[in-house]
């Protein structure tokens, strides 16, 4: 199946780059957010990324303004209907992306795809309450999506060949490079990334180091372009917390374990980059 119209349900952090990629790919995009003032908040960021790429001369200003023609945001899911594909990128808690599939499932054409963004959160599990498994499969983008090239591409065991063909032209169209990952928690890149940041959070609890100097040691001396720190508020500690908890659930190791810092961070609201603060001050 030719995939044309591609829906996203979510216009944070991942929903906003997503659109913005599959806009400049030539897919006509319609993107759900829960209340107009988020999907306002969410369209603005993805026309304030473009207006930065043609600011780099990353983009031609006829590009941008194409792209944003092919956009439209609503608050329906109704509005998804159409969609040859949609991609969930809300947030990351199980019961709502269930919530979610089952909606989709019963409002899309029987042949549309639906993908999750999850981090961490099982497949199968959210393709099982759908009546079409087959077309169920896990689209795992990195942040910030428009410039990340790397597309982790999760098949359950009821994926079919056909969806995970046609889902793997797309990411490419987008400018992507997919990887295959197995439905275990966290894929390949936070199974690994995933125990590290939380081993820095604790690092930072137990005064092993100031919080720039923890970042300067892993960028001067391990060669990573972020500190993990830096990463984590660039994360979300939100989402941070989640997939840590999600990945210690399921495997039990205390490497996964959410130290209390990161949970109390959360708590005081302290989300990192996108709330304005969290290990360091954004305001
Ligand atoms: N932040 C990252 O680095 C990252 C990377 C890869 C994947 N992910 C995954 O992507 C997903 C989204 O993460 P994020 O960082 O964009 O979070 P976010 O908090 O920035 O955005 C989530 C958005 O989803 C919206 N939302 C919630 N319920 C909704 C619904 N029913 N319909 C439509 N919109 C709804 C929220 O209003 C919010 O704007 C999560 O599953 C996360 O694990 C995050």
């Amino acid at each position: 199946m030719e995939i044309k119209h591609i829906g996203v349900v979510g216009c944070g952090q991942m929903g906003s780059g997503i659109v913005e990629v599959a806009a400049k790919a030539g897919y006509l995009v319609t993107v759900r957010e829960i209340n107009q003032e988020l999907l306002t908040r969410g369209l603005g960021r993805i026309k304030g990324s473009m207006s930065r790429a043609v600011g780099r001369g990353k983009l031609s200003q006829e590009a941008m303004d194409a792209s944003l023609g092919r956009i439209t945001g609503t608050t329906e899911m109704t509005d998804l209907a159409d969609c040859d594909m949609v991609i969930e990128a809300a947030i990351e808690n199980m019961n709502l992306k269930k919530e979610i599939f089952q909606e989709l499932d019963d409002l899309c054409r029987p042949d549309a795809i639906l993908a999750t963004n999850t981090s961490s959160l099982s497949v199968t599990e959210i393709a099982a309450v759908t009546e079409r498994t087959d077309r169920v499969m896990g689209v795992h983008f990195f942040n910030p999506v428009p410039v990340m090239k790397l597309v982790e591409l999760v098949s359950t065991i009821l994926t079919s060949p056909t969806t995970v063909a046609t889902v793997r032209s797309v990411v490419e169209k987008m400018g992507k490079t997919p990887i295959m990952a197995n439905d275990t928690p966290g894929f390949i890149v936070n199974r690994l990334l995933v125990p590290y940041i939380v081993d820095a959070v604790r690092a930072y609890e137990q005064g092993l180091g100031s919080r720039e100097d923890i970042d300067t040691g892993m960028k001067l001396g391990a060669g990573h372009p972020m500190g993990p720190l830096e990463l984590a508020d660039y994360i979300g500690l939100d989402t941070m917390l989640y997939v840590a908890q999600i990945m210690y659930d399921e495997f039990g190791e205390a490497r996964y374990a959410p130290p209390p810092l990161l949970k109390r961070m959360v708590a005081a609201g302290h989300l990192g980059r996108k709330s304005g603060k969290g290990f360091y001050d954004y305001s």
